[in-house]
């Protein structure tokens, strides 16, 4: 089958909202977390998924955002059901006992090479690094609650990617200043999502658990350019031509819960439809050493940590 050919017919096209492409799904009862839900594509992705009685928790640093996000929601839906949680480890146990659907929509896009208090650059720690480290802590409830999805809200700009097999290295994820772009940053973070989501698909869907990595849209006018003045003013040039932000939510919440992907795992979507990302010689291997570096970078930092089995 051609690489962008599905066993159905496609039902919505790059115009579609995130509330048409749930319309005819069933998400009442699910359970689904939804990081960086607190600004931009995140908003959308919760009202969409709330709006369909989804129980919905979603993280985010902006606690003023995220509690007057709450409000409007319980003003124009009364029956939502929607949780804040600032994004902090140490609160994990909230979402202990039951996770259907985990949404890894957190991202940034770092206008200057910029350190973490861990020691990586910040892009990949934010895109890739704490997110796998949550998902860790994530395993073992979304293990239990199988069928269950993952998704990475990845992006078309991993096209800049310039990891391979031979190339991968710890200081080619978290490079130092003099060898640092944030393009190339921000192309290299998302490609490991999507790397990350293949290897998932690979070894957890024989237990129940699916994965998906996508692409919301290009230029959607969001937060995400706060720290590149340039990029603000491409996103408000282009605003007219872009997807709204109900949009490029659609997609995300496509992957997540449209029945007819429930076998359609480990591929790339973008327009709610699959599509052909980046994909390398010995593209099996770099999913698997791209999984086990970022695993050891994450206990390299985590004295006495053990990965979940
Ligand atoms: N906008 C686009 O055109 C576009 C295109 C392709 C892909 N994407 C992807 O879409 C996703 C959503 O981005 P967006 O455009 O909606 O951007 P956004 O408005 O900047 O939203 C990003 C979200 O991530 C959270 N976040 C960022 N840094 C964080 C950190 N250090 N710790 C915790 N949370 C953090 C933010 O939370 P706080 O605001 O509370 O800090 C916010 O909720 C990202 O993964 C992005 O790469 C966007």
């Amino acid at each position: 089958m051609a690489a962008n050919k599905l066993p159905f017919k496609r039902r919505f096209t790059s115009r579609s909202t995130a509330t048409q492409v749930l319309q005819d799904e069933t998400i009442e009862g699910k359970t689904i977390l939804v990081t960086g839900g607190s600004s931009g594509i995140g908003v959308a992705t919760v009202e969409a998924l709330a709006k369909k009685g989804a129980t919905v928790i979603f993280t985010g640093r902006n606690v003023s955002s995220s509690e007057e996000l709450i409000r409007n929601l319980k003003v124009s839906t009364p029956f939502a059901k929607v949780d804040f949680m600032p994004l902090n480890l140490c609160s994990l146990k909230d979402v202990q006992r039951k996770l259907d659907i985990v949404i890894f929509n957190a991202g940034m896009f770092g206008g200057s090479h910029t350190v973490t208090e861990d020691g990586y650059e910040a892009a990949f720690q934010v895109n890739v690094l704490s997110q796998l480290y949550l998902l860790n802590f994530l395993k073992p409830t979304i293990f239990k609650s199988t069928p269950a999805r993952i998704v990475f809200v990845s992006s078309d700009g991993h096209r800049g990617t310039n990891l391979t097999l031979e190339k991968l290295s710890e200081e080619a994820l978290s490079p130092p200043s003099k060898d640092s772009y944030p393009w190339r940053q921000y192309a290299n973070s998302k490609y490991c999502q999507i790397l990350l989501s293949a290897y998932i698909q690979k070894h957890w869907s024989s237990s129940g658990v699916t994965s998906y990595a996508l692409h919301p849209g290009h230029l959607i006018a969001t937060n995400i350019v706060r720290e590149w003045s340039l990029g603000s003013a491409f996103a408000w040039l282009a605003k007219p031509f872009t997807k709204t932000l109900e949009q490029g939510a659609a997609t995300t919440v496509y992957c997540a819960a449209a029945a007819e992907l429930a076998d359609q795992g480990g591929k790339y979507w973008n327009h709610c439809w699959v599509c052909e990302p980046v994909v390398r010689e010995q593209q099996a291997k770099l999913e698997e050493a791209v999984w086990q570096l970022c695993q050891k970078m994450i206990v390299d930092k985590v004295p006495g940590y053990i990965i979940p089995e």
